[in-house]
């Protein structure tokens, strides 16, 4: 076969994902341009990622046509690149996709500002997606634009992007009312008065983490249970403010719960898992989803807590993790009590330390699918609860 133009293989797998492979030399006489119209080529070329696409791009003048139709580029990653990427470029893609993108992580892109997020906002008026992770130079301002622009934003993660603040929620409240999946850990500047304007425009909520917004406390709490009754996940981390009262209304209002997080909340206490008072009502009533608790530092949590909550009908019939990691008054009775809890697949106990083996292999008797995470020292036995504070390594040994 003699060849003059270029030979590509297209390699396609079993799933979806093709790969070309340049063979020889290149140019627009090429059979595949001749054979193939111009649709399906464009239609190939729409399985490419990112770099495969670039490359092609640069084999011949037909191919930079094909490959850069803002039709290929519907789904963007750039977190392989992220020192590389300028506002520019940024710019330029916005440009490119238009309305065709849908979907666009910028995750750790430092450089990236405000200014081109606006005109990123302005031409990518589709994006449903957003991932803009520890992008640290955003501000309010980019919330905004996207205010203005992008209606369709359903999920969209700022997490680190500390400048952001209340302005930037209330923005979001406005433009972007079909948010569903919202990240704002560590944007330690935001209030509880920043998610009541959230929660009152975004009412279709289902996922938001909200690690280390240490300035929350319980009203953000009433706010949600209000207004946000689709919500399934939710991530408190850290917000140390965050008490009982915060967390029985979330219960009473967030029917749907799934995944709830309130590791390193130090003023969550076992009220909040006790019958007695009604949030084992609450939680075993209102939230009969939840699949997944995490206490871990919640100092604290006893046995008691746990007795209430293995006891309710979601303890039974739903739970499937606990974490309990670093709850320093957890002991083996606790495992006692878990045992009726049919579901449950996972336990983290690191730094339970008085939880011994025995009581582990207990458990596992009654339950031996569990998997169960915990930490013990080798010799010496570790120093007790009130003994300075000091943590054990966090190397896990899995049993
Ligand atoms: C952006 O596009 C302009 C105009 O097409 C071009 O001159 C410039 O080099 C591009 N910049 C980057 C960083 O891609
Ligand atoms: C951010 O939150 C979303 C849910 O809204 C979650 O899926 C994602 O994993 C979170 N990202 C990080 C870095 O925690
Ligand atoms: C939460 O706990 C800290 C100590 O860990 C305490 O200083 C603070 O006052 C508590 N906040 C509330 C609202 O109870």
């Amino acid at each position: 076969m003699s060849i003059t133009g270029a030979v590509w293989a297209l390699l396609c797998n079993s799933s979806v994902s093709c790969h070309i492979v340049q063979v020889f030399s290149n140019s627009d006489e090429a059979p595949i341009n001749k054979k193939l119209p111009k649709e399906l080529l464009l239609r190939i070329f729409s399985f490419l990622d990112v770099v495969t696409l670039c490359r092609c791009a640069q084999v011949s003048k037909a191919w930079n046509v094909l490959a850069l139709d803002g039709s290929n580029w519907q789904k963007i990653d750039l977190f392989n690149f992220q020192t590389d990427i300028e506002g520019r470029v940024v710019e330029n893609i916005s440009k490119r996709c238009g309305g065709f993108l849908r979907q666009l992580s910028l995750r750790g892109c430092l450089s990236v500002g405000d200014a081109s997020m606006k005109t990123f906002a302005q031409n990518c008026r589709n994006i449903e997606h957003l991932n803009l992770n520890g992008c640290t130079k955003i501000t309010d301002s980019t919330c905004i634009s996207l205010s203005k622009f992008c209606s369709k934003l359903r999920h969209f993660d700022l997490t680190s992007c500390v400048s952001i603040t209340n302005h930037a929620l209330k923005a979001l409240s406005e433009g972007c009312r079909m948010l569903e999946n919202l990240n704002l850990s560590w944007c330690d500047q935001i209030t509880s008065d920043g998610i009541e304007a959230l929660s009152r425009g975004c009412t279709s909520l289902r996922a938001l983490f909200l690690r280390g917004c240490t300035q929350l406390d319980d009203t953000a709490l009433k706010h949600l249970q209000k207004h946000c009754p689709e919500l399934m996940t939710i991530n408190m981390q850290s917000c140390t403010q965050i008490t009982d009262d915060g967390f029985v209304s979330l219960c009473r209002g967030c029917h749907k719960l799934q995944m709830v997080c309130v590791s390193g909340c130090s003023n969550i206490t076992d009220a909040s898992l006790t019958v007695t008072d009604n949030t084992l009502v609450q939680l075993s009533i209102h939230c009969p989803r939840l699949q997944a608790l995490s206490l871990s530092h919640c100092e604290l949590i006893t046995d008691d807590g746990i007795r209430h909550l293995s006891s309710s009908v979601c303890g039974q019939e739903r739970l499937q993790v606990v974490e309990l990691d670093n709850c320093p008054l957890i002991t083996d009775i606790t495992l006692e009590h878990l045992k009726s809890c049919q579901r449950l697949e996972r336990i983290e106990l690191y730094d339970c330390q008085q939880v011994t083996r025995a009581g582990i292999k207990r458990i596992r008797a009654h339950l031996p699918e569990i998997k169960v995470h915990a930490y013990f020292a080798p010799v010496t036995p570790p120093p007790s609860v009130h003994g300075g504070g000091q943590r054990l390594c966090r190397c896990c040994v899995i049993l």
